[in-house]
């Protein structure tokens, strides 16, 4: 069992609802005594974010667009006022426009890849930087969420794909970066879940349908099965793990023909 998380804080980007993995990671989180500040993209999706936070343990919750460099440094400012300190960064953000996760990849526009690279990767270095002042004298954990679209070609995520393996390349460089100060960072590989973001992943059932018949497990993955393992990697239990993907994909990633 991981031990208990009661003197630790967290901050968590990228909840837009019920079904968000992010929200499954704060969870999970809180359940063990974590206090948390969760952040959402937009005005659009603040009532029902604050809805949500009343099932934890008095979050503070806080808007943050990833794109604004005042939204995140104020955020970071209002964590430290209100918390003191920081033990933990969950990043669950992501963002590619629609028409650009269908069909080919070679029809990528510039904008588009700029903006699926800004939200996707660079937003993970970006809140890292900020979240460090916060952990100085702590043994800091960052985690992220990344897809097996980085490493293969899975159909229709094209330009998110190339952002994963950037997300993902990141997470070993900021590992090494900040190893020495006692912090960590991991990413999670998750299988295809239904979320609002993976709604806009062109046949997404069908993905869903592949792993129930290909995967070892022979099942999709749930949210909760997500949520605990950041709760195995924000936890003394993951001490000596660092700049690792970890799988939570029913065991898809192994399989060849
Ligand atoms: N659902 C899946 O199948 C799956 C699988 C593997 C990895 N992931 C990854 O998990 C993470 C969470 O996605 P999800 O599936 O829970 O979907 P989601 O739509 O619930 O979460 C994505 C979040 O990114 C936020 N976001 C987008 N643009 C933003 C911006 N400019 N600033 C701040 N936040 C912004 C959205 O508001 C949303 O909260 C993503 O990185 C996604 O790629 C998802």
């Amino acid at each position: 069992m991981p031990s208990k998380l009661t003197d630790r804080t967290g901050v968590i980007f990228g909840v837009a609802n019920k079904r968000s993995l992010a929200w499954s990671c704060a969870k999970a989180l809180d359940a063990q005594g974590m206090r948390l500040c969760l952040t959402y993209a937009t005005d659009r999706l603040g009532d029902g974010v604050r809805k949500l936070a009343e099932e934890l343990n008095n979050p503070l919750v806080l808007r943050c667009d990833v794109t604004d460099p005042d939204e995140i440094d104020s955020v970071f400012v209002k964590i430290g006022d209100e918390f003191g300190h920081l033990d933990t960064v969950l990043h669950g953000v992501a963002f590619a426009k629609r028409e650009e996760l269908v069909g080919n990849f070679y029809h990528t526009t510039k904008d588009g890849y700029v903006l699926a690279h800004e939200v996707s990767a660079y937003s993970l270095t970006a809140v890292s930087r900020r979240a460090l002042p916060l952990m100085e004298g702590r043994e800091g954990t960052i985690v992220t969420l990344t897809y097996i679209g980085s490493e293969r070609v899975v159909r229709n995520y094209n330009v998110m794909g190339i952002a994963k393996a950037a997300l993902e390349a990141s997470v070993r460089y900021l590992a090494n970066d900040i190893g020495r100060h006692g912090h960590r960072v991991n990413a999670i590989s998750a299988g295809p879940i239904r979320t609002l973001s993976a709604s806009g992943v062109a046949g997404f059932s069908k993905i869903l349908d592949h792993i129930e018949e290909h995967s070892p497990m022979r099942r999709n993955i749930t949210g909760e099965e997500v949520g605990n393992t950041c709760l195995f990697l924000c936890s003394d239990m993951s001490r000596g793990i660092t700049g690792s993907t970890i799988y939570v994909d029913s065991g898809y990633h192994i399989m060849g023909v």
